[in-house]
């Protein structure tokens, strides 16, 4: 902690010295081309940070900047808190300036403090997930109550951001099966036993994921060309993202059986879905043979008519013309 002392120390001293860089420039030229930093122009974490050298600075300008935080507006206050409103202009010096925005030090993050208001600098472990589970509420959840979460490792940043800031879109290749060897991330705690579980786990959730696409799809058409209707589908189907979501999420408790009920569920809405398609299908079926033999039997019917009405003209119009009474008649009772 002691060369950390100091490094802040030095940084600091860089960072006063930067400080009037970092300030508004109140005349600066009003048809200036809009950059990346003027999106964040009100956030004071951002405008300070961003000027800091080394460390501080790199971690807005190279690692947040790449972040999907970056992309939904989630800036350094919204997991560290703090007060990013704070401008410079209401402190006289640079150094009040920042103790307002960082409001209070807490270096030795511990769980048993509220953090819901105050400022917090640093985690490790099982406290990260106290940062991301201001927002990422049930997945913090999944994962304290997970092995990952007792043990405090891997933690989010080790699956998501290779260690840092830069958190990217959650993909199911975080999930990596590759050996030690070959340099896997999971198989670097993980012996070949548990690397089974690890792909097996992979490969359902890939399942299931394919199995709502394309479950959601079929839907889509008995809704819109059959006109099909049934609430209990529709449930899972019109929330296709939710769904995904949900997976998503619970996945995060590493438990086969928690991941196991919630796969089968999909499993059955799919399978139902299945059905009223086979369903749908072989009524059409009927219908188009019930047309068929429907046809059939009118053309059955006027041929029959046809060949009665030729009858009629063939023999018994030639009877007419050659007797002038019925021959029946003739042979009387
Ligand atoms: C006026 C400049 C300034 C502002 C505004 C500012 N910081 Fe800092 N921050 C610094 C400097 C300088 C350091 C280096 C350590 C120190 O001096 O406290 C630092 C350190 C930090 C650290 C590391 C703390 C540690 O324990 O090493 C975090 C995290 C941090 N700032 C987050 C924030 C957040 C979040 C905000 C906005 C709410 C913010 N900062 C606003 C200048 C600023
Ligand atoms: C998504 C949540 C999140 C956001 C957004 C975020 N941080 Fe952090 N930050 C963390 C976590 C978690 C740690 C502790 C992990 C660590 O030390 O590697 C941390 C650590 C730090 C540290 C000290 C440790 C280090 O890596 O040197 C500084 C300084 C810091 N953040 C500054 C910032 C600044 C400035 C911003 C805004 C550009 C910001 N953070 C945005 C979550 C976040
Ligand atoms: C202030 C709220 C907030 C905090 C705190 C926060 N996030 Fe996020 N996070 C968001 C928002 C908003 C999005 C974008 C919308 C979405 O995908 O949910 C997001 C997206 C993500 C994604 C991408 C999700 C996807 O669908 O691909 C990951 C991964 C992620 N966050 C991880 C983390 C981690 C790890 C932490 C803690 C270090 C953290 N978040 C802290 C708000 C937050
Ligand atoms: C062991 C690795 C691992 C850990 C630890 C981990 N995640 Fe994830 N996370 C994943 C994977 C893999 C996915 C994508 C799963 C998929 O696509 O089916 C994911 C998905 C997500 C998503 C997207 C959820 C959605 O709604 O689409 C967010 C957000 C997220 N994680 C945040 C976190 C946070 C916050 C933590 C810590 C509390 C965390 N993760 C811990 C591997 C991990
Ligand atoms: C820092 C070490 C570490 C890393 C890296 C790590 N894990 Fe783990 N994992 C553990 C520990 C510790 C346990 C609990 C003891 C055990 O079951 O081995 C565990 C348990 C598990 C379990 C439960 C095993 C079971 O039989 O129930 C799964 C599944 C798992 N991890 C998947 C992963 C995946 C996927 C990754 C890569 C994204 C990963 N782990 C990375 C340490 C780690």
């Amino acid at each position: 902690m002691g060369d950390l002392a100091s490094r802040t120390r030095a940084i600091l001293l860089a960072g006063l010295l930067l400080a009037p860089a970092a300030a508004a420039p109140p005349d600066a030229p009003p048809d200036a081309p809009p950059t990346e930093a003027n999106r964040y122009a009100d956030n004071a974490c951002v405008r300070c940070h961003e000027n800091l050298p080394g460390r501080l600075g790199q971690i807005v300008n190279l690692e947040w900047h790449d972040s999907v935080h970056y992309e939904n507006e989630v800036t350094c206050d919204g997991c560290h808190g703090g007060d990013a409103s704070v401008t410079t202009e209401q402190y006289p010096t640079f150094d009040e300036f920042k103790q307002a925005a960082h409001l209070w030090r807490n270096p030795e993050f511990s769980l048993l403090h509220d953090t819901s208001q105050g400022f917090v600098s640093r985690a490790r472990g099982r406290s990260v997930s106290y940062f991301c589970g201001r927002c990422h509420t049930l997945i913090m959840e999944k994962h304290l109550g997970s092995p990952h979460g007792n043990f405090g490792d891997p933690s989010c940043l080790y699956c998501h951001g290779q260690g840092s800031h830069a958190i990217q879109p959650a993909a199911v290749d975080i999930i990596d099966t590759r050996s030690a060897a070959q340099g896997g991330r999971c198989a670097l705690c993980h012996e070949a036993g548990t690397m089974q579980t690890v792909s097996s786990i992979k490969e359902t959730l890939t399942e299931a994921a394919a199995r709502i696409d394309s479950s959601a799809e079929q839907y889509r058409v008995l809704e819109e060309q059959m006109g099909y209707k049934n609430l209990s589908l529709e449930a899972m189907h019109h929330h296709k993202e939710e769904t995904h979501s949900r997976l998503r999420q619970v996945f995060h408790s590493f438990n086969l059986r928690e991941i196991g009920e919630l796969t089968s569920s999909i499993e059955a809405v799919a399978n139902q879905t299945d059905y009223a398609v086979d369903l749908v299908a072989s009524l059409r079926s009927a219908q188009q043979r019930q047309t068929i033999v429907g046809l059939t039997s009118v053309v059955f019917l006027f041929a029959f008519a046809g060949l009665l009405v030729y009858y009629k003209h063939a023999f018994c119009e030639g009877y007419d013309k050659s007797d002038a009474t019925p021959p029946d008649e003739d042979a009387g009772v």
